[in-house]
């Protein structure tokens, strides 16, 4: 029995877990910010840093707690190095190793986006190959996972982010942040009213938001011109219609080209339900992939997912030290940057 504590601070969740063999969740406390930075319209990096030290004591306390461990109990603690905000990053990654330094305890190290990925091991057991569509706020990844542990990037924006560009079309039509949850619910009362052109890229299977985005602000202006008024929900509908569409069919051909025993969906943007729509129909017609949808708990940030991630990098010796710092721009393991530039 491996029993792992988690720590996530990457962006505006303070998050810890106990997980017990990567699979059983003991707790996972979550402590959002949301309520805070909505006042300013979007995430504010030294507003989000400072409120995870005054929260991050509490919330561990209350993971031990509600799993009814602790410290003694715990085998390693995985923590979320990175990608993320730097300054939120550091109180996660500073908690992490005080624990480590007074219990004794090995660290883990984890990418933010694995942990996105090992999510899916709370639903599924995982299937090799495994292809994982990666979409939050600051990824819209298609991964390619021949073993367990082993990453490969296939494709990846190299501008918006899709949570990003829901977040900033949502700016733009007033509907607050996150955008991503109101647009979801918009765009189901909208019509196929409005034109938006289909994202462009160089590579089969990268993705581009910003053209999209621009294209949104663009309708907007020439609508106000001409005197019209803006139906929120149509613009709304064609902006996931578009987005959405564009993504599904470049992982669909991935799916096709690389035939995968499994396809996950991860990160925040994978609690959109018509993207979870979209993607079952199209995989309904692929044999031989099995879809897994994460559950709704699992999808947005949370300190169980890195659990789950540390369990894998548990079992592959993957430790940590102490000299190991927050890393912003952090890749995935065995990512290459020269990856993204050679293909
Ligand atoms: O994974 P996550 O919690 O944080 C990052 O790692 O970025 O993802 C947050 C992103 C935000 O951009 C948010 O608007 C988006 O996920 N999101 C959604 C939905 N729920 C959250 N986007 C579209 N539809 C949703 N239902
Ligand atoms: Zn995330």
């Amino acid at each position: 029995m491996t029993l792992l504590m988690g720590i996530e601070t990457s962006c505006d969740e303070t998050a810890c877990a106990i997980v017990r063999d990567g699979k059983e969740i003991l707790s996972n406390i979550v402590s959002s910010q949301i309520n805070v930075h909505t006042l300013y319209g979007g995430v504010v990096p030294e507003v989000a840093s400072r409120i995870h030290v005054e929260n991050i004591s509490a919330v561990i306390e209350e993971a031990l707690n509600t799993a009814k461990v602790t410290m003694d109990d715990i085998d390693a603690i995985a923590y979320t190095q990175g990608p993320g905000l730097v300054g939120s990053l550091h109180v996660g990654v500073q908690a992490a190793k005080t624990l480590a330094f007074a219990w004794n305890k090995p660290l883990l190290p984890i990418n933010h986006m694995t942990g996105h990925i090992y999510a899916n091991a709370f639903v599924a057991d995982l299937q090799f190959p495994l292809m994982a569509l990666v979409v939050s706020g600051g990824h819209s990844e298609l991964v390619w996972m021949q073993n367990d542990w082993d990453f490969k990037v296939l494709g990846t924006t190299f501008d918006d982010a899709i949570g990003e560009a829901y977040d900033k079309v949502a700016r733009v039509l007033g509907l607050g942040y996150p955008g991503g949850p109101v647009m979801d619910k918009m765009a189901k009362e909208g019509k196929p009213h409005y034109h938006l052109p289909t994202p462009k890229t160089a590579g089969e299977y990268d993705f581009s938001f910003s053209g999209l985005k621009s294209a949104v602000l663009q309708l907007i202006e020439r609508e106000k011109k001409q005197g019209n008024e803006i139906n929120v929900a149509d613009v709304a509908y064609a902006f996931q219609e578009t987005a959405l569409g564009s993504m599904v069919g470049k992982t669909v051909a991935a799916v096709r080209a690389y035939q995968p025993k499994m396809l996950v969906l991860a990160g925040g943007v994978a609690a959109n339900s018509r993207l979870r729509q979209m993607i079952t129909e199209a995989m309904n017609e692929i044999e031989g992939t099995q879809l897994v949808i994460p559950p709704m708990y699992c999808c947005t940030d949370n300190a169980a997912m890195i659990a789950a991630a540390g369990y894998t990098a548990y079992r592959h010796q993957a430790f940590g030290s102490f000299r190991d710092a927050a890393d912003p721009g952090l890749l995935m393991p065995g990512e290459n940057q020269s990856f993204f530039h050679n293909n």
